[in-house]
């Protein structure tokens, strides 16, 4: 595909006027805008910065600007035009029309995708809940954004490790495993087995206030697992596989795998040395028996590496990690997708790293994001407050079988259907806002097939599927002798056209940003661009030209959404 802007770019760099004011070629480039309005071009180049060294306004430098370029029109461009302080490029639509939706259709679902000469991994660390805890809507967004960072990144070329850093450690084992033995059962762990764990730590908590006895017992069952004891060892196990069990079956419903469920169990051997090394370098400091680094230098209280009794800590385990990663991996980049609440815990981390004398810690990324909260009365849980996202998930597929009964919705296999629907508008839901904000889970927002949710895009995808089974075998031949973009150059094509031509620079940007929602965006701009389309056009008409050229266009649009709903975590059903 043509790169339009590096091709304005490399024209105004070489004018006159731009070298006297001294900017590089890659100023003019970092300068060039895309209009909000279309009727300001397709690409716009702001004349301020040179205004100072000129000594002109921008407006008379845009006109010098014009005189200058003459006849030398960078390729595509078919009008330029000084409106105020902006030079306005004008593209040949018909050009760029045959230009991408011609490569959209060569790259098929390699469209947007790209190659790095980096050949370090790029590790993205998400879901990660706590075993013997509820896997509860809270965790929704770590796994779903951080899936689809993940996505992202390895579409951009990376090889990418997808890892859950389960919480499976700590001593809150200590209190699970005594209060199993007194007041737990096998039978009951092995029916429901989170709940079952969740109401003896729980029932713990209320014994042990008046029974402090029972704090000092659970420390002492946490060290013998410390140690390995075969007999706590094995529970522990056993309430971890159960544990995943569940875990899992959420996971096969989001279609979500992990390269590895190293959590923080799998440190507990390797923390010796975190300790060991922070001794040596200087920066370990006892404190009322407790180990801790200080970071008053850096305005945050001090890490505690070491409890009084010995025990290590989450930060602890966070730091060994890390360490294991870079020598195991030997990472580009660590990615960790995990909320906001625990900024000050990574920033601490983070800093110790530093301390340590490790640079890499520049390559560890927290990528927070805010709160979720549900609608009220919304859910009945099995424990009360918590909702289940295995429940929200079932939930979600059983409303969009009833809506799909309702809408009497074009589909051979209602299950299946309902299936992709359901589970895709709940991500899409998750994926359709900034992540750093707060947001609350509505169901009618969620499932709504006419907003800007995952039906409405899903359903636009089915819609340019059926167009393209219609069309036959013409369809799969449209591409073959080159797109006729006159056909495509209406008001009614161009801003379809445009959308998927920037497709790829909203790919790149969402991965920079470890922002997901730009691509959410971007693909509900090209649904949405596509129903106009649909609806102001007929696709398969008599003229043969014309017929062709819309085809094109329609199979294009399908691919994109597909390829979107892809790196989302979405799946994209054909009929619905
Ligand atoms: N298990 C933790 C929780 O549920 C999240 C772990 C985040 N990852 C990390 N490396 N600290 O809060």
């Amino acid at each position: 595909m043509i790169d339009f802007q590096a091709e304005i770019a490399g024209v105004v760099a070489g004018l006159p006027a731009i070298e006297e004011a001294g900017l590089s070629a890659a100023d003019v480039l970092d300068l060039i805008e895309v209009p909000a309005d279309s009727a300001k071009g397709d690409y716009a180049f702001p004349c301020f910065r040179l205004a100072k060294a000129l000594r002109k306004a921008p407006p008379a430098i845009a006109a010098d600007l014009v005189q200058q370029l003459g006849q030398k029109a960078p390729v595509g461009v078919s009008r330029i035009q000084a409106e105020g302080p902006y030079l306005n490029f004008f593209l040949d639509r018909a050009l760029v029309a045959r230009d991408v939706v011609g490569a959209v259709l060569e790259a098929g679902a390699a469209y947007g995708s790209a190659t790095v000469a980096e050949r370090r991994p790029v590790i993205v660390e998400f879901s990660s809940p706590n075993i013997a805890k509820p896997f509860h809507i809270g965790h929704i967004r770590s796994t779903v954004i951080g899936n689809s960072i993940e996505k992202i990144y390895r579409f951009l070329g990376y090889d990418t490790i997808r890892i859950n850093h389960l919480g499976d450690y700590g001593t809150q084992f200590g209190k699970m495993i005594v209060a199993y033995r007194k007041w737990g059962s096998e039978e009951a762990v092995n029916a429901a087995p989170i709940e079952s764990l969740i109401s003896y730590y729980k029932k713990f908590h209320e014994e042990a206030d008046s029974d402090p006895a029972l704090e000092d017992e659970a420390r002492e069952v946490f060290a013998a697992l410390e140690r390995g004891s075969e007999e706590e060892l094995k529970l522990w196990q056993w309430f971890r596989e159960e544990s995943l069990k569940e875990f899992g079956r959420v996971y096969d419903m989001l279609g979500i795998t992990f390269d590895s469920y190293n959590g923080e169990s799998f440190y507990s051997d390797k923390m010796e040395r975190v300790t060991d090394e922070l001794a040596e370098k200087g920066l370990l400091e006892e404190s009322d028996g407790a180990q801790i680094v200080r970071l008053d230098a850096y305005n945050m209280p001090p890490a505690m590496i070491r409890k009084s009794d010995g025990s290590t800590l989450y930060i602890t385990r966070d730091i060994a990690a890390a360490i294991y990663r870079k020598e195991t991996y030997d990472f580009a980049k660590n990615i960790y997708v995990v909320a906001s609440q625990q900024n000050l815990h990574f920033s601490q981390w983070f800093t110790v790293l530093r301390l340590m004398g490790y640079e890499w810690a520049a390559d560890c990324v927290h990528i927070p994001f805010g709160l979720v909260s549900l609608e009220d009365g919304v859910m009945k849980s099995r424990l009360g407050n918590v909702v289940f996202l295995e429940d929200v998930l079932t939930r979600a597929v059983e409303r969009t079988k009833e809506i799909i009964i309702e809408k009497n919705v074009n589909t051979d296999d209602i299950e299946e259907t309902a299936r992709q629907v359901g589970i895709g508008a709940v991500i899409f839901n998750e994926l359709a806002n900034n992540r750093i904000k707060d947001y609350v889970f509505r169901w009618e927002k969620v499932l709504n097939f006419d907003g800007e949710t995952g039906p409405y895009v899903q359903y636009s995808h089915a819609r340019a599927a059926s167009v393209l089974r219609k069309a036959g075998a013409e369809a799969d031949t449209v591409a073959a002798d080159g797109v006729n973009g006159e056909c495509l150059s209406s008001d009614r094509a161009y801003p379809l056209v445009k959308l998927l031509g920037s497709f790829p620079a909203a790919i790149k940007e969402a991965g920079e940003k470890y922002e997901p929602s730009i691509l959410t965006r971007h693909i509900i701009d090209v649904a949405q661009a596509f129903n106009r389309f649909y609806h102001d056009e007929q696709i398969l008409v008599e003229d043969a030209a014309e017929r062709r050229a819309r085809i094109a266009l329609v199979a294009a649009a399908r691919q994109v959404i597909a390829t979107g709903l892809g790196l989302l975590g979405v799946e994209a059903p054909d009929r619905m």
